[in-house]
């Protein structure tokens, strides 16, 4: 009888690796998700046992720091400001970099500008795309105007094929659109199992780091767990970008979530139009586009992304509650910090809270977890529940606590900077941030202790 190949379990969400089958996975705790698949990685003719060199010229002697030479050039600009400074200013010759978002959120549009952008810099630029045919390609390309350069497409869904096109072309920069749809013949599975992406994505490891390639991967993630998740990937490859933003609405958030070469912080923004995907340089102005005038229920804030102020407008609306149970939403804020803050002011202020709905928004559809964005919402809380209106050049910025205190945030005086430029002529921010800071001109800054003295304030601010 032949021996039975050797099988494990794999997360398709996670990756977790189990010998028994499971109902739940227990490292992320996803129902239905574990797959059976070839538990020891599968030999491929001509990679068995190489090692990976990482990085040119390394060798099996160990080296000191300062017998390392740093090559400047080894960074690219993508042509896009906002994403160098995602990527951690530019691309990093060799790198293994992972895209991944909802479907047609954009990031096929996004990799192949950047495509463009290379090939106009004299790089060798090959797109591989395994989802669309030469033709849609073409038709794509069209719309994000000229291309010119060595910048070559392959239609192809076989990674062995891909590899040799890779190892014989030797490109500087590849794309391989996407990885789920990528299969490699010694797999079994079928394409965008773990197994296939797994394996899949350390052939394209070991043609980055050894030729000195540099790699975009795309990635697609489902909810259902169909689709191995890049999840899996996120472990082996060097930087992991998502992009996130409504697909209704027209801007689209690029947002490092790993980056081994930069902060994790920074994010960029985008706007789709018809002719692909534009940099928005000053997020601010578009955030705060089209802000309703002297309407009860809307504090303008200012949040921190990385090293970039970004302000944007909460709105809140209380309505009296016709059933016992009131509603609460929040959409782009957490949801129970929402609650939380209700009840402080509930507690702290004895406003009527418990009886009333509540519906926040951050208005054009971001989201954000800042604590500085407290006493923003607490604001356009009391500003609906009064029905007094916030003057629209007022800006609001502060932690609130659970006994009603506004506690310091950082970074207040770039936070404060960025509301002059936009034309802001109040400020109301947490007392003890103020006493640290230098006075600006040109702004009135109102610093305040507790949410009582910030709600005291709505009538004149
Ligand atoms: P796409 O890059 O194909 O998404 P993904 O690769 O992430 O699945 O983006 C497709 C969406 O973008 C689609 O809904 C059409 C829209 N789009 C524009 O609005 N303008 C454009 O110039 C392009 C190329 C696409
Ligand atoms: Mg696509």
């Amino acid at each position: 009888m032949a021996k039975s190949k050797k099988t494990a379990f794999f997360c398709s969400e996670c990756g977790h690796e189990s010998a028994k089958w499971t109902g739940q996975c227990s490292a992320c705790k996803a129902w239905n998700t574990m797959v059976e698949a070839p538990a020891e990685p599968v030999k491929i003719a001509g990679h068995a046992g190489r090692s990976i060199a990482i990085g040119a010229g390394s060798n099996a002697e160990p080296m000191r720091l300062d017998e390392i030479d740093l090559d400047e050039e080894d960074r690219t600009s993508t042509g896009y400001g906002e994403l160098d400074r995602v990527l951690g200013s530019g691309i990093v010759k060799g790198s293994l970099v992972l895209v991944g978002g909802d479907p047609g959120i954009g990031k096929s549009t996004i990799l192949l500008q950047v495509c463009r952008n290379l090939a106009g810099n004299e790089k060798k630029v090959l797109y591989v795309s395994g989802e669309e045919s030469l033709k849609q390609i073409k038709i794509r390309a069209n719309r994000i105007g000229e291309v010119r350069g060595p910048l070559a497409f392959l239609s192809e869904t076989n990674l062995g094929t891909i590899a040799e096109v890779l190892r014989k072309t030797r490109p500087d920069i590849v794309v391989i659109d996407s990885i789920q749809t990528m299969f490699m013949d010694e797999v079994t599975s079928a394409p965008g199992s773990v197994s296939q992406v797994r394996e899949c994505t350390n052939v394209l490891m070991q043609i980055a780091k050894g030729e000195g390639i540099t790699v975009f991967i795309v990635g697609h993630v489902t909810k259902e767990g169909v689709v191995a998740g890049p999840r899996v990937l996120e472990h082996m490859v060097d930087t992991v970008l998502y992009f996130e933003g409504d697909r209704y609405a027209s801007y689209r958030i690029l947002r490092s979530v790993k980056n081994r070469f930069g902060s994790t912080n920074e994010i960029g923004v985008f706007e789709m139009r018809e002719d692909g995907l534009r940099e928005v340089e000053n997020p601010s102005e578009f955030m705060l586009e089209g802000r309703p005038e002297d309407a009860s229920g809307s504090a303008a804030a200012c949040l921190m992304e990385g090293t970039r102020p970004l302000m944007l407008e909460v709105q809140a609306l209380t309505t009296r509650t016709s059933f016992g149970m009131p509603r609460r939403v929040a959409a782009g804020a957490d949801y129970n910090r929402v609650n939380v803050l209700m009840a402080v002011l509930e507690k702290r202020c004895h406003l009527e809270m418990s009886s009333y709905d509540a519906y926040i928004n951050i208005a054009g559809g971001m989201k954000m977890n800042e604590p500085a964005l407290d006493l923003a919402i607490v604001l356009a809380l009391v500003s609906s529940y009064k029905d007094i209106p916030i003057s629209e050049k007022t800006v609001v910025f502060g932690e609130v606590g659970l006994a009603g205190e506004v506690r310091s945030v950082s970074m207040a005086e770039q936070r404060v900077k960025e509301a002059i430029r936009l034309g802001f002529t109040t400020c109301i921010l947490p007392r003890s941030n103020m006493t640290r800071m230098d006075l600006p001109d040109g702004i009135g800054l109102v610093g305040v202790r507790n949410v009582r003295e910030a709600i005291d304030l709505l009538k004149r601010v």
